[in-house]
């Protein structure tokens, strides 16, 4: 919780300044005359012309603002919810009914355009549609005319139709939110150096065009977050001259396959891009088709995700100064070379993300005590050598994905101290030697994800660590709390959020799957593709959270064992390729949730378990084991079908539907987890999205 107070803080504050820019403007509400009767009665007017549509929001914090407002008693507009009236003139000069559950639509007719004093006016978060689902009428060009307006917010209204591009001009205005409209279309207009513009976030909607060379003169701008829109041809080098920036996104658009260049700041094959923006906090570039090599952010800078596109080149040492970096992702790019040394010397950094790049050479060796990192990926690069040492430093890390990468290293045990380690892939490196035994029982204790697939490990399934391995022993998470969103969920609205995932990749159910968000209660254990030997020890049964269990292709010999049957969340267990005999026991017909089950390529024999889940699966379970019979297989068992087990009483009928497949849907947000950080500057994930995470939290659903 503590760091992601720090995340938040230092990107707040420009905010909240224009806040108080603006609100030093304005007046407090004691003392004033009572508003006049024209403004009175154009607020009540567009009451009237409002549905509340209560369904309709998901905001925890949401209220009919409105309904406070009346024409009797209480007739004073300047004391209503939502308004602002100015102290001296007594008008109306703020309108804030952002989530207040109003669902109509606006047209230029519309009472909203009568109070000309408006300089605040935020109606984000509500449904403008009418019931022809016809929204605000498209955006009336009179909005125009609110002359006064400094402040406008109207993300997440479903909005459509073309946005009027006077509005841009408006001649005070200065902060413009219309994000999170995607049937917003429109154009950014030329702009003129007059402009007090400084904050403009337009993010996911449909704007398109290009970017004008003129938005170099908005001087005064902080903020600029076109991202997830439809914008094309060159980024401009006039951005160079924004020299205020504190933020800026401009993250999947359609520009062109560009190299960036910024006036007098090219970037030569051999000399880096150094960016120009002297305070940038926050950049984003993702997916942009950018090419060249990786530009250099000033030291200031906080966060700064350039993924997806085709930088190439190496890692400049002029990295080493970014002393307060917290975010650092360059994956899925074409860049090379070794990182350098100093990588590790960053000691605010909590997440460092360089998976699909072509690196090689070795991790960084200097991590130091308190280190920060929370999230680690290298994955698919050509890295190698062993795996830092100096890693144990970082206490704090949660996910570390080493896989598809060229390490040669014994089991990395000593990461077993490190307390609040979640997933673990080793997956495809040359790891070798055996597991062993954990040195105490207090180690990995929230390991929940460990993935050493395609390795080259040896001696006996890690039994010893399957006692110890706590947090996959839980099956019951019903009773598990989430994390207090809603604490932050106030702030989240003001501007929006940034959710920033960790992503990994793993073998589910045979398909390689990118699991977008580690989801907080997949729990997966595959030791498949190596040369484990041995029995699999009865001790398996105690990591009963388990959902993929996955040990295929090892020597392993024996029996399967019974308590399998105990694994009651598990979704695929597969024990292909492998040396085991004996009889599949009946105890599995208990696993309900088992979608995938194989146990080709073994010496099995005997009766293939019946009903339940075993009805479901087909012959490529069980290829290559000569001895087994009975259905789905077409050898008869000639033997009475006497099982070794008394037979199992089922709990539901043969004929019940069982659940086939479950969907795990997660949350993983909040500062609580660690996961994901929620990130201040306008950025993304409607409250009404957050608030839909929250309530499916930690439920499985059944298709
Ligand atoms: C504007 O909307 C109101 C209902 O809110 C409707 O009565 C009026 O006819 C509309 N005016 C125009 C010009 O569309
Ligand atoms: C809005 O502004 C335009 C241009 O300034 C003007 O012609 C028009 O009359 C105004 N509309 C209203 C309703 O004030
Ligand atoms: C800039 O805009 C202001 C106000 O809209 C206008 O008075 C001024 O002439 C414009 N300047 C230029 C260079 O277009
Ligand atoms: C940046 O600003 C300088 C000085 O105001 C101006 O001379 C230059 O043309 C501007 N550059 C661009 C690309 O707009
Ligand atoms: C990536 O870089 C390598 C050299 O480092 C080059 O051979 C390869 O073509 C590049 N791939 C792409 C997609 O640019
Ligand atoms: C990184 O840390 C190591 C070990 O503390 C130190 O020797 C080295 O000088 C540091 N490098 C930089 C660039 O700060
Ligand atoms: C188990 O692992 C093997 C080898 O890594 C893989 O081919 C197979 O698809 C995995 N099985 C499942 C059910 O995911
Ligand atoms: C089980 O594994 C074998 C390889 O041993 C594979 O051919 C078969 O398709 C797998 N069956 C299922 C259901 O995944």
């Amino acid at each position: 919780m503590g760091s992601s107070m720090c995340l938040f803080i230092p990107i707040l504050l420009p905010f909240f300044l224009l806040m108080s820019d603006f609100l030093n403007t304005c007046s407090s509400f004691s003392t004033q005359p009572l508003c006049s009767e024209s403004e009175s009665l154009a607020l009540l007017q567009f009451k009237q012309s409002f549905k509340i549509n209560v369904s309709d929001s998901h905001n925890p914090f949401a209220y009919p603002k409105v309904s406070s407002w009346n024409s009797g008693k209480n007739n004073d507009c300047c004391s209503w919810d939502g308004v602002l009236c100015d102290r001296g003139t007594g008008h109306v000069i703020g309108l804030d009914l952002s989530s207040s559950y109003l669902y109509g639509s606006i047209n230029s007719s519309s009472s909203l355009f009568h109070l000309v004093h408006l300089q605040e006016l935020n109606l984000a978060h509500n449904n403008f549609k009418d019931s022809h689902q016809v929204s605000f009428s498209v955006v009336p060009h009179i909005l125009a005319n609110l002359s006064s307006l400094m402040y406008l917010r109207l993300e997440g209204c479903g909005l459509y139709g073309e946005f009027p591009t006077e509005v841009f001009k408006l001649p005070n205005l200065r902060f413009l939110g219309v994000g999170d409209n995607q049937k917003l279309t429109g154009y950014l207009p030329e702009f003129n150096s007059s402009s007090p513009l400084r904050f403009l976030r337009l993010r996911n909607s449909s704007f398109s065009g290009f970017i004008p060379t003129s938005l170099g003169h908005l001087s005064n701008l902080i903020y600029l977050s076109l991202g997830y829109n439809n914008f094309g041809g060159q980024i401009p080098f006039s951005l160079a001259n924004l020299t205020q920036l504190n933020g800026l996104d401009l993250s999947f658009n359609a520009f062109n396959p560009q190299t960036l260049s910024w006036v007098g700041f090219e970037s030569f094959n051999h000399t880096p891009l150094v960016l120009p923006w002297a305070s940038l906090l926050y950049l984003i570039l993702d997916s942009n088709k950018l090419h060249g090599s990786l530009p250099v952010p000033p030291p200031s800078i906080l966060f700064y995700s350039v993924k997806q596109n085709t930088l190439t080149g190496e890692i400049s040492p002029l990295f080493c100064y970014l002393s307060s970096i917290d975010y650092l992702d360059l994956s899925h790019n074409n860049l090379s070379g070794m990182l350098p040394q100093c990588l590790s010397n960053l000691s605010t950094l909590l997440s460092l993300n360089l998976q699909k790049n072509n690196f090689h050479g070795t991790l960084p060796t200097t991590y130091r005590e308190g280190c920060s990192l929370k999230f680690m990926d290298v994955s698919y690069n050509q890295l190698e050598g062993q795996v830092t040492r100096s890693l144990s430093n970082c206490k704090m890390l949660e996910i570390l994905l080493l896989g598809n990468n060229r390490f040669i290293d014994i089991f990395p045990s000593w990461l077993g101290k490190l307390q609040m380690l979640r997933a673990l892939s080793l997956r495809s490196n040359s790891f070798h030697g055996a597991i062993g035994k954990p040195k105490s029982n207090l180690e990995f204790p929230k390991l929940q994800i460990i993935d050493v697939s395609h390795n080259k490990f040896t001696g006996k399934l890690p039994s010893e660590y399957f006692q110890i391995w706590n947090f996959m022993k839980v099956s019951n998470f019903d009773n598990l709390t989430y994390m207090n969103a809603f604490t932050w969920a106030r702030i989240l609205e003001f501007s929006g959020i940034l959710l920033f995932n960790y992503s990994m990749e793993m073998t589910n159910k045979g398909i390689e799957t990118v699991y977008e968000k580690i989801q907080d209660f997949l729990i997966v254990v595959d030791l498949s593709n190596n040369r484990f030997e041995g029995e699999i020890s009865e001790g398996i049964g105690n990591l009963k959270g388990l959902h993929l269990l996955n040990l295929s292709n090892n020597i392993l010999t024996g029996r399967i064992p019974f308590s399998l049957g105990n694994l009651s969340e598990l979704e695929s267990l597969d024990l292909s390729k492998n040396q085991l005999s004996g009889e599949i026991p009946q105890q599995l017909l208990e696993l309900t949730f088992l979608e995938v089950f194989n146990v080709s390529n073994n010496n099995l024999t005997g009766p293939i378990p019946q009903g339940q889940q075993f009805s479901t699966f087909e012959n490529n379970s069980y290829l290559g084991n000569t001895r087994l019979c009975g259905s789905p297989l077409t050898k008869k068992c000639n033997i009475p079908e006497t099982s070794t087990q008394p037979p199992l009483i089922s709990k539901q009928g043969e004929d019940s539907k069982f659940p086939s497949k479950s969907d795990w849907v997660v949350i993983m947000m909040g500062c609580g987890s660690g996961l994901i950080i929620g990130f201040i500057i306008g950025h993304n994930l409607s409250i009404r999205e957050l608030e839909q995470f929250a309530k499916k939290f930690g439920r499985r659903q059944y298709k």
